[in-house]
């Protein structure tokens, strides 16, 4: 087996089981950025305009091909909470329809799709999601008795950051098209951990974090919105791009603005956008490993912790079956580990960063979402401190 921890920046004598928050960067794409922010201020103004016109416009169609969309349907986006907010509050919504939501959504995301209900007169609801079904037969089938006829749009995960539980979004997109109900996905730890054809789904709209599981640098993200919906989107930040009943874009000179869609939602002010050039590291650190190989290496790494906390040390575990579960790992704390400052006490005494958690639902709770810097032995390090208390 490779050790990969060479390749990033993690310390020697610590273990870092958390890519379902932040990716660890490899070195490759440290360096990189670095040297292109370093040659940015050779001349400012010069470097930061020319490189957000032709370099960023080829990394948007590099990394939507990565995702099987199209580069005009692609905003880039800091985060996933950015990315859907544009979505949430651009798109236009029935006033007195509703719009749900699942009971396993991030809260960031619950709190920005209610408030868009608040301020667009829907009603927002909460249905729930079975924790461990038995396949995704059953997840559809949640998902379409949640609807009513005043449902107008449905926000779902992906993947859910709790469990990993893994929704067949491709099957829910259909079947909320032929009912005109809009599909919102926060796929936040889609890409780099499944592979993604997003242009051939459904969905309506698909915002994915590039700072997890794909390992780009910290604040790198996206939006994906599908081109029936580019022309009634109404942008919240109006910049050069003007608004899509502007006539003509004023920039037409920069790539990508023959596209209108591009133009309103992509010029919405200055910024440093070496942190998005530096993606093109991280498709060739993927590439040099295979994409295929590092799916499984990261699917091998989850059953082995599984089988070593479920079963070896007797913790129950809340993530779906391993058909229905990507990256990340759910367990009931063990009693010696329940207290609020777990999380600090593990890094303290262990070294090791995972987080622990209290569910409304479940109580004491501790996640692990392994990559591809871990080995086995990480994990079996855990186990030991979690037996040792
Ligand atoms: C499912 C899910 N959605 C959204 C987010 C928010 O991501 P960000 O803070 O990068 O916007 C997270 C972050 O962990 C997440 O797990």
């Amino acid at each position: 087996m490779k050790d990969l921890r060479q390749c990033f920046l993690l310390p020697a004598d610590e273990i870092y089981l958390n890519a379902g928050t932040f990716s660890a960067l490899p070195r490759a794409v440290y360096e990189e950025q670095i040297a292109l922010m370093a040659s940015a201020e050779s001349n400012p103004t010069r470097q930061a305009t020319a490189r957000a016109r032709l370099p960023l416009w080829g990394m948007q169609q590099q990394i939507a091909r990565y995702l099987g969309a199209d580069a005009e349907e692609i905003i880039f986006h800091q985060n996933v909470t950015q990315a859907l907010n544009q979505a949430l509050f651009c798109l236009p919504w029935r006033a007195g329809g509703e719009f749900i939501a699942s009971d396993q959504e991030y809260g960031a995301i619950t709190n920005a799709a209610r408030e868009m209900c608040r301020r667009n007169g829907l009603s927002f609801r909460e249905f729930p999601l079975p924790l461990q079904p038995q396949n995704s037969d059953e997840l559809l089938a949640t998902v379409l008795n949640a609807l009513t006829p005043e449902t107008v749009g449905v926000l779902l995960s992906h993947i859910t950051s709790k469990t990993g539980l893994v929704l067949p979004i491709d099957r829910i997109g259909t079947e909320l098209r032929k009912r005109n109900v809009r599909f919102i996905v926060d796929g936040a730890h889609g890409p780099g951990l499944l592979p993604l054809q997003l242009s051939a789904t459904d969905v309506d709209v698909y915002a994915g974090n590039l700072h997890k599981w794909f390992m780009g640098s910290k604040g790198t993200g996206f939006l994906r919105v599908a081109r029936r919906l580019h022309d009634v989107m109404e942008p919240h930040i109006v910049g050069w791009g003007g608004t899509p009943r502007d006539a003509t874009p004023i920039h037409d000179q920069f790539p990508g603005n023959a596209y209108r869609f591009q133009y309103v939602f992509r010029m919405q002010g200055l910024k440093d956008v070496s942190s998005f050039l530096a993606l093109g590291a991280v498709l060739r650190f993927r590439e040099s490993l295979g994409e295929a190989w590092i799916l499984e290496r990261i699917s091998e790494l989850g059953r082995y912790a599984r089988r070593r906390l479920e079963i070896d040390l007797g913790l129950k575990c809340f993530s779906p079956i391993p058909e229905l579960n990507a990256g990340l790992l759910a367990f009931e704390a063990p009693p010696t580990w329940r207290e609020s400052n777990a999380t600090e006490r593990m890094y303290r005494d262990y070294k090791i960063t995972v987080p622990f958690w209290v569910d409304r639902q479940h109580g004491s709770m501790l996640r692990i979402s392994p990559h591809i810097w871990n080995v086995e032995e990480d994990v079996d390090r855990l186990l030991a401190a979690l037996q040792g208390g």
